[in-house]
């Protein structure tokens, strides 16, 4: 997904436009519609459109530019709140996101085309420090990574949690400025533990409010380490359908709500929670990505050498390949441990093997971010002064830009992709990889998108990606450095006629459920729930969905 340091140097990011102009619109192929009942209210924290001043211009005159999704979430969604004429609410963080507002905070988009609203939530800096960088990324997203000790790190969080809970009532007021009885509102991941109840609160009843948690959930005994975890629980029961990439992380979260919500009966079977008058339905559907869109992009790029060389890498090395948001729970560190231990063990392949790690700042600022960002960086300056040559380093870093086309040169070009991560809800890199895995030549027409490349996944057992894709990715646990090396040696080694049946069996996954599937796929659960609340609107509970 989109994210704000995916974005060039000066702020742009790869689909910038000037202000009015028209994109090409990737979704008017005569496709169906997304199959979307009633009107669509998307609550999501990063937005789909952000305005921003063109860097040059000046004075009250600036001209101002459109950034437009890059990937993943907001760019899949889009077409899909387009289509229905829905309504976006987002925090508005681009510097010129009010200037081209109206007095409700909404603007029409895309700009020129005017297909949906974007309300936008204007949030103080110290409702983005405390909302966004405190209890958003230094308690939830460590707790729900499993990382309980960084949750100490940032001392006293009550004020962040009342600005948590501040920030997700001012997007519960913002629905009900939209919602209608036929409503269907999505809430999109953990910035918003709270809303779907407070937005229960100030809805009608027959609206349906889905939300989809796209990181893990933790163990009880992690989940013992928010103080607030019972307020948190009887948020997210105001849904009537709570989505997970995984079954796992369903099944912890309702272990979660047996144990530290006294009220609530839970029905492992049906996967269903009473509690409060209210039903919430659990449901699992694996995150897809645009599949098409990537392979297309790759078969774009003419010159994956050129790309090589412009990171100072030989066209003539075996490529291994990281792209990943600088983040604690990519695992980083335990991949630079094990290509050490892996060029410790295989001097052959010193001067032969080269690792090009593309890691994305984020969330900087932050203690944690900030640390692992010099840890990453001084173990690649290590590692190479201890096997680098004057011609050849082992492992190439860059924390630059680099556009969506170039990225999907670089995961066709890749003999090996290593994604590690110690915990991650799903991983869309992974996805991509495969998916930019194509041959020569351009795509035959036969399924799914011959010729294809012979890359190897390696993929760390703890994503939620190993549950789609395990059987045909080497699996690694990133934690046992000589484990992790002696599969980049498995996949190294394997034979190409292994390397191409295992990426056709990938790429079969990663076509058929794909980012469209996933979207049939949550509307199909909210279809079913809405149905049964707009039948059922005469005083009793709508949320309780059918069998
Ligand atoms: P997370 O959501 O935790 O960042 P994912 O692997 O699920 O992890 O998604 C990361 C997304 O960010 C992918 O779509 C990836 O392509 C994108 N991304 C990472 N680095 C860049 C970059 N430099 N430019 C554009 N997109 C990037
Ligand atoms: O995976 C969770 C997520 O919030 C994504 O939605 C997003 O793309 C990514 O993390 C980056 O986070 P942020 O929005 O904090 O930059």
């Amino acid at each position: 997904m989109r994210n704000t340091e995916h974005r060039l140097p000066d702020g742009r990011s790869d689909g910038r436009r000037a202000d009015g102009g028209s994109r090409p619109d990737e979704t008017d192929d005569g496709d169906e519609g997304p199959g979307c009942p009633g009107s669509l209210i998307v609550v999501s924290n990063r937005q789909p459109y952000r305005h921003e001043y063109e860097s040059e211009s000046e004075g009250d005159d600036r001209s101002i530019v459109v950034d437009e999704p890059a990937g993943g979430l907001t760019a899949g969604l889009d077409p899909v709140v387009r289509e229905v004429n829905g309504t976006w609410i987002a925090w508005g963080d681009g510097e010129a996101d009010f200037a081209v507002t109206d007095a409700n905070d909404c603007v029409s988009v895309p700009p020129g085309e005017d297909a949906y609203t974007l309300h936008r939530i204007d949030l103080s800096e110290e409702a983005v420090d405390s909302y966004y960088y405190g209890f958003s990324n230094q308690v939830l997203w460590p707790l729900c990574h499993e990382f309980p000790d960084l949750i100490k790190e940032r001392g006293d969080w009550t004020n962040d949690f009342e600005w948590y809970r501040t920030v997700n009532e001012r997007f519960a007021d913002a629905v009900a400025e939209h919602a209608t009885a036929e409503s269907i509102v999505w809430i999109q991941d953990y910035h918003f533990g709270l809303a779907p109840r407070l937005i229960r609160e100030r809805i009608p009843k027959a609206a349906t409010i889905a939300h989809f948690w796209h990181i893990p959930w933790p163990t009880p005994e992690t989940f013992a380490e928010c103080p607030v975890g019972e307020e948190l629980l009887e948020g997210l029961l105001g849904n009537d359908l709570l989505g997970f990439h995984v079954d796992r992380y369903a099944r912890l979260f309702l272990e979660c709500v047996e144990q530290y919500l006294d009220d609530a009966v839970v029905d492992h079977e049906e996967w269903l929670v009473d509690y409060d008058e209210g039903t919430t339905r659990l449901a699992t559907a694996a995150m897809g990505i645009d599949a098409d869109t990537y392979d297309e992009s790759a078969r774009t790029v003419e010159d994956t050498d050129a790309l090589l060389e412009a990171f100072g890498v030989s066209p003539e090395v075996t490529l291994g390949l990281g792209v990943d948001r600088l983040d604690y729970s990519k695992g980083i560190p335990e991949r630079l441990a094990a290509l050490e231990r892996f060029f410790e063990r295989n001097p052959d392949r010193r001067g032969e093997f080269t690792f090009l790690q593309k890691a994305t700042p984020s969330r900087t600022g932050i203690p944690a971010y900030e640390r692992l960002g010099d840890l990453v960086r001084s173990e690649v300056t290590r590692i190479n002064s201890r096997f680098g040559t004057d011609d050849w380093q082992p492992i190439v870093y860059t924390e630059e830009y680099v556009a969506q086309e170039n990225l999907c040169g670089l995961y066709r070009r890749a003999d090996v992709m290593v994604i590690s991560p110690l915990l991650d809800g799903m991983n869309l890199v992974a996805q991509e990889f495969v998916a930019s895995s194509v041959g020569e030549g351009p795509a035959s027409g036969a399924a799914p998108g011959e010729p294809h490349g012979d890359g190897v996944l390696l993929l760390s057992e703890r994503t939620g990606a190993h549950e789609r894709l395990g059987d045909d990715a080497v699996t690694i646990d990133p934690t046992d450095t000589d484990g992790f090396a002696a599969q980049l040696e498995t996949a190294l080694a394997m034979p190409a006629s292994e390397r191409r049946r295992r990426m056709r069996s990938l790429r079969t996954e990663v076509f058929e459920a794909d980012l469209e599937a996933w979207m049939d796929s949550q509307f199909a659960s909210i279809r079913r729930l809405h149905g049964s609340s707009e039948s059922d609107d005469d005083g009793h509970d709508a949320r309780t969905p059918p069998v």
